[in-house]
């Protein structure tokens, strides 16, 4: 038995889960009328209701599950990832996001040296390149004004920006931006035919500077803009973001134009750095430095906050007890707000990358579920979905539902029709409707007795579905930003209690070797052995491939 499974905190949580949770029902937990005070945070500062009363919790299993946070040393390792301890062990690196947003004025060090200057000297590039290409004065090649630029990168390098930009798209007044991720060419070819290449400007964002996706996206964008404009506009027309100014430079992208950050930032954490930068460009630097004090203040709420009041650690360990004890096999985070409609994507890396491990601390397979797969849609759009299977599936998946109070846009009458959806869905998923209550609604309609019954079972819903409520204020950069670092905490508590390194990612590694070895048998250069199955695949591929 793993350390973890045979620990106190653990065994008592299971003889909890066995004993009277397996089989509690909200609509007996809901008895206690101050449910929803005892279950719930409000952050005033940052205008944040959290409520997570909706769960299948009592107190006593509020505290078993403290207990298991203390057990795990959560305190001692937030200490060690704030102060630029080495904690990413296989990578031998510190994990310092937090740095980037630290507006503390105080000194963080990493090997002995304070790396705040650097990061504020990025900063300060940032503001000074995006000032510029807002107001004017950054200019394409033949003297006009940048109306449109182009992010090149994936996964961290895409997903955070990408994200952003379109929760914030209300407050854009920059050039149009755009996103191109994908190896497949279809997606450069599709925003290359919107772009006069006069007025673009391309963003080659990859930490490495080595990833193949973006590296063939680059080049392609590259010769594109050459053919059209020359090769000397590729300094007008291309900057970089990386950590590896070496590539930079080999790319032809003059390192002058090039946004550093460091290898303590890890890529699904990176929308802080440098990597923010599209974000810069269509909001501006104001608003970008208001996104990143709010996940500092969201970073202060989790340092200085004891568990029972701390929003991300409720939220890790809530996780766990479902993951752990309920077997749920994945958890859905549904976001309330059209804008918002990209945030679970982007936490799919965050989350899958970071916990989706088998090895533990001391090299050891664990005996215990790790990372849940995590999914979801914007609400009301999952509702006409896949909501049916979380209400009246066979498995059970919690949920969070973020909503917004004040939305930035206000358009006619759809923000009260949408958050009474919000509402619902929360009740009906806890409370269900039982068998006496379907069939005193049936007994109302012109049903035969015979239709009566065979209808009752499939209109009852059995509720005692968990969900948390998360709702803002506003959304705005300030919020946004402390809604990203409040996960980032959830899956940092995560990944310490089930003792998994949340920072290094050596699963996408393998595809990426294999894919090298096929990629010259595709351009039939070289034949391999391989399995049967990949072996046929690629031979019918190599057939009916027309040139
Ligand atoms: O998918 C693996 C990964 O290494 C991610 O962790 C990272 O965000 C992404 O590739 C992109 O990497 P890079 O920024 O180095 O191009």
């Amino acid at each position: 038995m793993s350390q973890l499974t045979s620990s106190l905190q653990w065994k008592s949580l299971q003889n909890l889960y066995n004993g009277k949770m397996k089989s509690a029902h909200m609509r007996d937990l809901f008895k206690n009328e101050n449910r929803y005070c005892e279950f719930n945070v409000r952050l005033d500062n940052l205008g944040i209701t959290f409520d997570y009363s909706k769960n299948i919790i009592d107190g006593q299993t509020m505290q078993m599950l403290f207990s298991l946070a203390q057990a795990g040393d959560v305190k001692n390792w937030t200490k060690k990832i704030f102060s630029g301890e080495k904690i990413n062990w296989t990578e031998k690196r510190a994990v310092l996001h937090s740095a980037l947003r630290n507006m503390s004025g105080n000194p963080v060090f990493v090997d002995g040296k304070d790396v705040m200057p650097e990061i504020n000297e990025v900063l300060n590039k940032v503001k000074s390149f995006t000032d510029d290409l807002r107001k004017g004065k950054w200019l394409g090649k033949t003297g006009k004004k940048i109306q449109s630029v182009v992010n090149i990168g994936i996964g961290g390098s895409d997903l955070g920006p990408r994200m952003v930009c379109e929760a914030l798209k209300y407050y854009a007044d920059g050039p149009e931006v755009y996103f191109v991720s994908n190896i497949d060419g279809a997606d450069i070819y599709e925003v290359l035919k919107k772009l006069d290449p006069e007025t673009s400007l391309f963003i080659v964002a990859s930490k490495t500077f080595t990833t193949l996706e973006t590296i063939t996206n680059a080049n392609t964008a590259r010769k594109w803009l050459v053919e059209k404009l020359g090769e000397d506009a590729v300094k007008n027309h291309f900057v970089a973001l990386s950590t590896n100014k070496e590539k930079v430079a080999q790319f032809g992208i003059d390192t002058k134009n090039m946004f550093e950050f460091w290898d303590f930032v890890g890529g699904r954490y990176s929308v802080w750095s440098a990597i923010g930068l599209p974000i810069a460009c269509a909001v501006g630097f104001d608003k970008f430095k208001e996104f990143l004090s709010g996940a500092y203040e969201m970073d202060q709420h989790f340092i200085n906050t004891p568990f029972e009041k701390n929003i991300p650690v409720i939220m890790a360990l809530l996780g766990i007890w479902y993951n752990n004890f309920f077997n749920a096999q994945s958890y859905a985070v549904l976001p309330y707000s059209q804008y918002l409609h990209r945030f679970t994507a982007f936490l799919q890396q965050s989350d899958m990358e970071s916990n989706g491990k088998t090895i533990d601390r001391d090299s050891n397979k664990v005996d215990y579920e790790t990372g849940q797969i995590l999914w979801g849609e914007p609400g009301t759009n999952g509702q006409h979905s896949f909501y049916q299977l979380i209400h009246q599936g066979t498995k059970l998946i919690p949920a969070d539902f973020i909503g917004i109070v004040n939305p930035p846009e206000k358009i006619g009458d759809h923000h009260n029709k949408l958050m009474s959806n919000y509402f619902a869905q929360t009740e009906a998923l806890a409370f269900g409707l039982t068998k006496e209550q379907v069939i005193e609604t049936l007994k109302k309609g012109k049903y035969s007795q015979q239709d009566m019954e065979m209808l009752t079972p499939h209109k009852v819903f059995d509720g005692n579905k968990p969900t948390n409520s998360i709702l803002l204020d506003e959304l705005t950069p300030k919020t946004l930003g402390a809604l990203i670092a409040l996960y980032e905490h959830k899956i940092f508590v995560q990944g310490i209690i089930w003792r998994v390194n949340s920072f290094d990612q050596w699963g996408v590694e393998l595809g990426k070797v294999l894919a090298n070895v096929i990629l010259p048998e595709l351009e039939e250069k070289t034949q391999n052995s391989h399995d049967c199955s990949t072996s046929s695949l690629i031979k019918q591929y190599l057939k009916l491939k027309k040139n």
